[in-house]
């Protein structure tokens, strides 16, 4: 009987060790080599062991990591030494400031190398290893005293139990563990599973969070573990605390590679180098490539690679002027919700915006950003007066991720969308299927605000000179009722408006003295211009004018097809779904749209008024991609051409059923090459590529 007691007792240690290594494996090494299922199959053995002899469990068993009960109260630990902060760094010549500083307080600064590790922005922990057992866990708390949260960090699966974890042979030997052991490390949810986590909840009609990192802060301060263990935390390591009875590297290198063996997770990104150029340029790498890494970082922290003489440098407060945290320009701030505004789109689509305190994030001063639609404001029950949470990243428009609830002082108010169109009065519509609130009325003032803006934008008709603020006054003055009525104006209506416009700024910016500014004007040509720049436009081609018409869904490539395949908005006009679904790229919505558009009452007369002026472009249908005398050629332009502009240049050679594409590659059939040419030429010449100038461009055209 014994000798089978023995045995199994054996199988159970074997067994926690199998599975804690092959957790480690999954958990820190990201590389399972065993299936979830087998893993599962270990884990019920060693359940079933555990139920029959409750006494052999131990602390560092697997099943113990989310077992514990909720706490009433979380009790307060002493650190066993000062868990410091970093001071910050706001870009290249403030490191270097650092660096000069520290210098000067020790000699031995002149040779260091330096460790760059990624500033996780999660939550700082404190993890205790008692001859190898991880026996307790604290939060940061002032630096002094923590929170003891044990229980929850158990629960994190990339925490070890036990040091050093079992190993293969691969991973070489183990190193020895201290007999006191108090590592530092930063706790937080992965951008993916926290994505997947609020989408979940969304999913369940349950409120989202805010971000990864209060995410975290609130799942490590639950008192129920189970909780917590419903998270998907992690942790990385990167420091030791305190160590008692062995020895720990004295390099921050050495020291990460140590607790990489021990069998901790620590930061692939992080890189040692000779230099603090060398250091900063690899930050200045990860400011930009930040969405590579697979958590959030607000910087990356520069140290000192001895870490003797980081200690020996001491600090100031609670800053180790051993290392900097070279700060990324943040993407997310706080400030006030001040008010809710409507915007009125060119469909009629109404989008509330959030009217903000000013504030910098990513070097631009941010005072309103979009609130999505009215659904996503009461789902995130956001309230005028709230702080909230505004992101700005990369080309996105800056958005509302929500309100700091825990900041409200009962002031704020709920928000209730309007029922009528801000700008026309008329009751605004649901469509079936959409989040999205319409004013339907064709005649909506703001609607043909957007219309007309949209008319004369560069990518459609490209009016220039007519801004927005012209184009308002237009449609104010009920000059202009729809975009045919633009190719109606007289010098005489736009220097009226003209001079409407001149008034509206001198009340903006009043001249300082008036009578001197009067004398020395010169004659305004703005009237006489526009009117040029209108008339011009007449002679747009068939696919810009497609393109003002803002039928949903079509776009400069479909407006291009549009416009090859029919020639005219005539033919156009009288084409069936069916007709339009032959077409690559067009699907059932987009056709039916375009059918619907031309079916409309009001942009059939929109037409017929655009025939009357002359604006009615035609193109030849021969020339089509494949029959023009370009067909089947691809050219790249740099520099600047004698006669042809940028787009001048695109349309000649796509009318004519050539292709224009942005680099040069050996597939390339002409460069076409004009003034102060850029690297593309020498790209060109390298690869053997032909070069030609307009006139050749032309002569091929022929
Ligand atoms: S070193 C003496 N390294 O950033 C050691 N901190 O503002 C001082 N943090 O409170 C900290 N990643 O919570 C260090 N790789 C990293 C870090 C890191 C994130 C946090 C940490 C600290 C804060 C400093």
């Amino acid at each position: 009987m014994q000798n089978m007691a023995d045995k199994l007792l054996t199988r159970y240690e074997e067994l926690k060790a199998q599975i804690s290594f092959h957790n480690y494996r999954y958990h820190v090494l990201d590389a399972p080599i065993i299936s979830d299922l087998e893993y599962d199959r270990l884990l019920n053995e060693l359940k079933k062991i555990e139920a029959d002899h409750p006494d052999w469990i131990t602390s560092d068993s697997p099943t113990q990591r989310a077992g514990a009960r909720p706490a009433d109260r979380f009790e307060k630990i002493r650190h066993p030494a000062a868990i410091l902060s970093l001071a910050n760094a706001f870009g290249a010549d403030d490191a270097r400031a650092w660096l000069e500083r520290v210098k000067k307080l020790d000699d031995r600064v002149e040779k260091a190398k330096f460790i760059v590790e990624p500033k996780i922005d999660g939550l700082s922990v404190v993890l205790h290893y008692r001859d190898g057992i991880f026996v307790q866990g604290a939060t940061r708390g002032d630096g002094e005293v923590g929170e003891d949260i044990t229980s929850n960090l158990r629960t994190i699966r990339a925490i070890p139990l036990k040091i050093p974890v079992a190993r293969n042979k691969e991973l070489g030997p183990s190193p020895l563990v201290p007999r006191n052991l108090v590592v530092r490390g930063e706790a937080f949810i992965p951008i993916k599973e926290f994505d997947e986590l609020n989408k979940k909840l969304e999913e369940a009609g349950e409120k989202t969070y805010l971000n990864p990192r209060n995410t975290a802060a609130g799942s490590l301060r639950q008192l129920d573990p189970q909780l917590t263990a419903s998270r998907p935390l992690t942790l990385l390591v990167y420091q030791v605390v305190y160590s008692e009875g062995g020895q720990v590297p004295t390099s921050q290198w050495e020291l990460l590679e140590y607790l990489k063996a021990l069998g901790f997770p620590v930061a692939d990104a992080a890189k040692r180098f000779n230099d603090l150029e060398s250091a900063i340029a690899y930050t200045e790498t990860w400011n930009e490539g930040r969405d590579k890494l697979t958590y959030e970082a607000d910087g990356m922290v520069i140290k000192i690679d001895d870490l003797n003489l980081a200690a020996d440098l001491g600090f100031v407060g609670k800053d180790p002027r051993g290392a900097i945290a070279f700060k990324f320009p943040a993407r997310e701030v706080t400030t006030t919700l001040t008010g809710i505004e409507v915007e009125v789109g060119r469909t009629g689509v109404l989008t509330p915006k959030a009217v903000l305190d000013a504030v910098e994030i990513n070097g631009v001063i941010v005072k309103s950003a979009t609130l999505h639609n009215f659904d996503f404001i009461a789902e995130k029950d956001i309230r005028v007066g709230d702080r909230v949470l505004v992101k700005r990243a990369g080309e996105v428009i800056p958005y509302v991720i929500g309100p700091v609830v825990d900041a409200r002082t009962g002031k704020e108010k709920t928000y209730k969308p309007p029922t009528k169109c801000p700008a026309c009065g008329q009751a605004v519509e649901h469509l079936e299927g959409e989040v999205a609130w319409y004013c339907v009325n064709a005649a909506c003032p703001a609607q043909l605000l957007r219309n007309v803006e949209h008319f004369v934008s560069r990518g459609a008709m490209d009016i220039e000179g007519l801004g927005t603020e012209l184009v308002k006054i237009l449609v104010e003055s009920s000059l202009v009722s729809d975009v045919a009525d633009l190719f109606a104006l007289t010098i005489k209506d736009l220097a009226v408006i003209n001079e409407e416009l001149n008034k509206k700024r001198r009340e903006k910016n009043p001249p300082k003295t008036a009578v001197k500014t009067a004398a020395k004007k010169a004659p305004d040509k703005r009237p006489e211009k526009l009117f040029n720049a209108i008339l011009e436009a007449k002679n747009r081609p068939l696919h810009r004018l497609i393109i003002g018409l803002g039928i949903h869904g079509v776009g400069e490539v479909m407006a291009k097809d549009l416009s090859a395949t029919f020639g005219s908005l005539d033919k156009l006009a009288d084409t069936t779904v069916d007709d339009l679904m032959s077409i690559e790229g067009v699907g059932p919505n987009i056709a039916e749209s375009i059918v619907d558009w031309f079916a409309t009452p009001s942009n059939k007369k929109l037409l017929g008024k655009l025939k009357k002026v002359g604006v009615w472009p035609t193109v030849e249908q021969k020339v089509s991609q494949s029959s023009g005398k370009l067909s089947g050629l691809t050219f790249v332009v740099t520099g600047t051409l004698p006669t042809l502009s940028r787009d001048g240049v695109k349309e000649f050679i796509e009318s004519n059923g050539g292709k224009v594409i942005d680099s040069v590659s050996k597939k390339t059939s002409y460069l076409v090459l004009g003034e102060n040419p850029g690297s593309k030429l020498e790209k060109a010449q390298s690869l053997g590529v032909k070069v030609i100038d307009e006139a050749e461009l032309r002569k091929l055209a022929v």
